[in-house]
């Protein structure tokens, strides 16, 4: 731990109106030639009172472009300020969190886990491209059936295909031998490259892939492979449930990492992170966007800077030993649910290291599913019904759902 310290709110807002201060402003200088300005102050009320302790509206009125990426060298000095609060939120979450050597990573702030594991897909499709030759079609994307629905997004919009590898139905695990055979399948079809994205909490049931079960076979295949991290609902829990784990970039196998901060870190929609070893960015650089200075190696392009800082507060609000507390709260709440369900005989998949309980829907009826808002996993033949235990999701409102299931008893 080195970057993430525990700040008081008065630090916070000090570290923020600084770093505003860097920025240009557009009110008082001439900044004749950017294509962008202020929120426009007859809707957003610029000059409001309660501004001077709000650093998150104050950053999203005074409206910092982020775009680019500002752990490589150069990047926009417009906004100079809070691209170095970005910088530092990525060296939290590759280094602090993730084990990472300092400075060994890049990353920016994407617009969500799609974009995130998008971006990993772009980055390792153009790498075999450049260093192999590879073709489209000799490159395939490898990764379980219970993926989240992003990696075919990617092999659509990348025009690469989706390998998948079939889980166990009640452990929803991974084997050995499933990684084999999804290899062999895609050998058979002419894949000489691998994408590979492991699952560090799925979408559906919060199940952990078995890393070294993919490595373990993509080695005795003797494959060249990539393996990215989704961590978009695990990467800002996982981690804090676990004495050790194979899920950090202490682990040389894994390249890269999406982590979403919109999800369990509480932050506003737009918080994707994106970590990759340093090297490798450089393979999705658009070196024709000559007009931005230090061009772009992101997807999106322009993005608010205001959802860095958020990162950034809500990381620097709690501290390490703060979100540790947050995560063992959670846990606890989800033990709790997990033994009310057995107690009355409900069959479910809980992951040990994760707050997600998805239920075998014949277990539950629709109705109750409805009333408590349970997501599905497929809105026309549900088989599955999850329980997420987030901030909000208290023992309290838990119960009340175990009284319903009680009454129909
Ligand atoms: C595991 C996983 N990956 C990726 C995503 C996509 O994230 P987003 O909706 O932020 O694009 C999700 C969303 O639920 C997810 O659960």
């Amino acid at each position: 731990m080195n970057t993430w310290n525990k700040l008081s709110k008065e630090q916070i807002n000090k570290r923020v109106f600084e770093a505003l201060s860097q920025n240009v402003n557009y009110h008082t200088e001439s900044i004749l030639g950017v294509p962008g300005s202020n929120l426009d102050d007859r809707v957003f009320y610029s000059n409001a009172d309660f501004l001077k302790d709000a650093p998150f509206l104050s950053t999203m009125i005074s409206n910092p472009n982020h775009i680019g990426c500002h752990t490589l060298d150069a990047s926009e000095s417009f906004f100079r300020g809070t691209h170095a609060i970005e910088k530092e939120l990525i060296d939290i979450c590759s280094t602090d969190m993730l084990k990472a050597e300092p400075d060994s990573c890049d990353g920016y702030v994407a617009s969500g886990g799609t974009e995130a594991n998008m971006q990993a897909i772009w980055i390792y499709r153009n790498y075999f491209q450049k260093e192999f030759g590879a073709k489209n079609s000799d490159i395939v994307i490898l990764c379980s059936e219970d993926r989240h629905y992003s990696m075919d997004k990617a092999g659509n919009v990348f025009c690469l295909d989706v390998q998948l590898v079939n889980v166990n139905n009640d452990t929803r695990e991974i084997t050995e031998q499933l990684v084999s055979a999804a290899i062999s399948e895609a050998k058979n079809s002419g894949k000489k490259y691998f994408i590979v994205v492991a699952n560090m909490m799925t979408t559906m049931f919060g199940s952990v892939d078995h890393i070294e079960r993919y490595i373990d076979a993509l080695k005795a295949e003797s494959c060249n492979y990539k393996i990215h991290v989704d961590g978009a609902f695990g990467g800002f829990y996982y981690p804090f449930t676990i004495e050790s784990h194979a899920y950090d970039f202490s682990n040389s196998e894994i390249s890269s990492f999406t982590l979403d901060a919109h999800k369990m870190a509480q932050a506003p929609y737009g918080t994707g992170i994106f970590l990759i070893r340093k090297g490798f960015m450089q393979y999705a650089n658009t070196d024709a966007a000559k007009y931005v200075e230090g061009e772009d190696y992101t997807l999106i392009g322009s993005r608010s800077g205001a959802n860095a800082i958020a990162v950034w507060m809500i990381l620097m609000t709690h501290g390490p030993f703060g979100w540790q507390e947050k995560i063992f709260i959670l846990q606890k709440r989800t033990d709790w649910m997990c033994n009310e369900l057995k107690t009355l005989g409900i069959e479910y998949y809980r992951h040990p290291q994760s707050n997600l309980i998805t239920i075998k829907a014949e277990q539950i009826p629709d109705e109750i599913a409805k009333d408590f808002w349970l997501v599905p996993d497929n809105h026309d033949k549900p088989r599955w019904y999850k329980i997420v235990v987030m901030d909000h999701v208290t023992i309290d409102r838990l119960s009340m759902l175990v009284d319903r299931i009680k009454m129909l008893k």
